[in-house]
């Protein structure tokens, strides 16, 4: 976190649920400023909520705010959360009631203002109509195209909302540091995913190495290069604003990670990884049966993923067009 702040990253993202009750983002955040206390000012902090007992989210009025207040008390006045989001758009409550409860919240002081994760284009656009909507986190990598064809980077530049484009390196494959299915640790949350099981991770590290090739062409690190490719797509006129958050658990990843505003990429550099993106296709949904049902684009839970899975993480993420301007996600 210090390593993020020397490196101008000063927007940090976390969730309630990453970790346990006791040990969580909130929790994180709350050590570092209570030993930190004259950084809090220089940080933007958002976070996710939302999600009752099985990882269900439930943004009825009262959830919601016990999900805020939870969250508050937790922070315990070391930090303000600036933004606040459901994990999961919850198909039990209205749209317009999500937001009022928010709006109710951020009228109080208890948030600064609403995001929305893992929505679609039609969410978006509603919502944006309805509320001040300040980012919209989604999926977005070089295994994850998606967002740029099914309307949601459209959406979102018509609204001038900037995207938080969540796993950048591909949950860390992209990096080519993961390089069989074994390297995974036992009870690693992605040895569940479809893209990591070995039939298709044999077939993903065909894009991972043709990457490593590019990157090596460039001077960067494969996980440089994820990143920056995204970077680059924020600035293109027919996208809104991109910040890739990868997350990492050394300084000295969160640094390289950073440097990565550093590399450029021109216009035939694009279109190469462009060519590359079309020969190797990526096998395997994002989540598995059970965890595509409940992630959206405008699905409602997250009960297969289980909570246990999630610790608390540090990730740094860089606003697309301002590229000195770096964010934390923790
Ligand atoms: N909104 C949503 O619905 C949603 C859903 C899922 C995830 N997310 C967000 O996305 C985050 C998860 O993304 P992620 O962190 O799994 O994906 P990621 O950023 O694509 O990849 C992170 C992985 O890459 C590794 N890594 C990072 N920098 C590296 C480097 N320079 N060289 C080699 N390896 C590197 C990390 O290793 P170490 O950890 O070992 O350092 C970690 O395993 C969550 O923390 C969450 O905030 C959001």
């Amino acid at each position: 976190m210090r390593a993020a702040i020397s490196s101008g990253c000063t927007f940090w993202d976390g969730g309630e649920f990453y970790g346990t009750p006791s040990s969580n983002s909130l929790t994180l955040l709350n050590d570092f400023f209570t030993s930190h206390p004259s950084e809090a000012d220089k940080v933007i902090v958002n976070i996710k909520g939302a999600l009752g007992p099985g990882m269900v989210v439930n943004a009825s009025p009262e959830a919601l705010r016990q999900s805020v207040e939870r969250c508050v008390q937790m922070l315990d006045g070391k930090a303000k959360i600036d933004m606040f989001e459901c994990a999961r758009r919850d198909r039990n409550v209205p749209l317009e009631s999500e937001l009022a409860t928010l709006q109710g919240l951020v009228e109080e002081g208890l948030i600064g203002g609403i995001a929305l994760s893992e929505v679609n284009a039609e969410t978006i656009r509603k919502a944006a109509r309805l509320a001040k909507i300040l980012a919209v986190e989604v999926e977005i990598s070089l295994f994850e195209t998606g967002p740029l064809g099914n309307g949601i980077t459209d959406a979102c530049r018509e609204f001038n909302i900037p995207i938080l484009a969540y796993c950048p390196i591909g949950r860390g494959m992209l990096s080519g540091q993961i390089k069989c299915f074994d390297d995974l640790p036992e009870k690693d949350f992605r040895r569940m995913l479809p893209r990591f099981q070995p039939a298709n991770f044999e077939n993903n590290m065909k894009l991972v190495k043709q990457l490593e090739v590019l990157a090596q062409k460039k001077g960067c690190t494969s996980a440089q290069l994820a990143i920056v490719w995204i970077v680059n797509l924020s600035r293109r006129e027919d996208m809104p604003t991109i910040i890739p958050i990868p997350g990492a658990t050394t300084a000295e990843r969160v640094m390289e990670n950073a440097k990565a505003g550093e590399v450029k990429l021109n216009e035939e550099e694009m279109a190469e990884i462009g060519e590359v993106l079309k020969t190797c296709e990526v096998a395997g949904e994002r989540y598995h049966a059970a965890g595509m049902k409940s992630i959206s684009h405008d699905r409602n839970s997250l009960e297969s993923l289980g909570a246990h899975h999630f610790s608390p993480r540090i990730q740094i993420c860089m606003w697309g067009r301002k590229p000195n301007t770096f964010i934390l996600s923790i």
